[in-house]
């Protein structure tokens, strides 16, 4: 049986490091360890860099919608009092989801970075691992893999008005707002 690698961080090739860096430090409440001219290393816990900038001496190409590139890197919450802390956080500082979705799986906030690349802050909806890959194996999954989307002021209102966690991760709860398909805003179509 062959080891298994740990994910360690992600690097994006930016021309606009100082609007990354500061967007990311925010988002993620994280800090520089380190920055040149070159590379920008940003971590939020006991690793080194999560996150790094490479802003080559070069123009670089705009990401649009239609690029075919990574599409976003996903960050995990314990429960959904940590997401919507840092949902009221970012919204207070003017940041906010291009695009939020049930999942079934996950309840995700998608955020879209300086450059066009999407962060989705999320919880799981199931404690254990087993019982997510089988709710991804289940029909509701069949039938549509995405998603409905859904509204984080009606989900934080909701919740603060007593709603429990298991009624707003079922997208039951999504589809009564019968809200766009999200595709579009999840491309990163504004
Ligand atoms: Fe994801």
């Amino acid at each position: 049986m062959s080891a298994k690698p740990k994910f360690a961080h992600v690097v994006f090739q930016t021309s606009q490091p100082t609007e990354m860096r500061d967007w990311y430090c925010t988002v993620l409440d994280g800090h520089v360890l380190y920055q040149d001219a070159a590379l920008t290393f940003i971590t939020f816990d006991d690793e080194h860099h999560r996150v790094a900038l490479l802003n080559p001496p070069v123009p670089l190409e705009r990401k649009t919608p239609a690029t075919g590139a990574m599409h976003h890197v996903a960050y995990t919450f314990e429960n959904l009092d940590d997401l919507l802390d840092r949902y009221v956080l970012l919204r207070d500082q003017g940041i906010r989801p291009a695009v939020c979705i049930a999942h079934g799986v996950t309840t995700s906030m998608y955020y879209r970075d300086p450059d066009g690349n999407m962060v989705e802050m999320q919880i799981d909806r199931f404690a254990e691992p087993d019982d997510a890959t089988n709710y991804m194996k289940g029909p509701e999954y069949a039938a549509d893999s995405v998603g409905p989307q859904f509204d984080p002021e009606q989900l934080l209102a909701a919740y603060r008005a007593g709603a429990s966690v298991e009624e707003l991760s079922d997208r039951s709860w999504a589809l009564k707002s019968a809200l766009p398909d999200p595709m579009p805003a999840l491309m990163g179509a504004r």
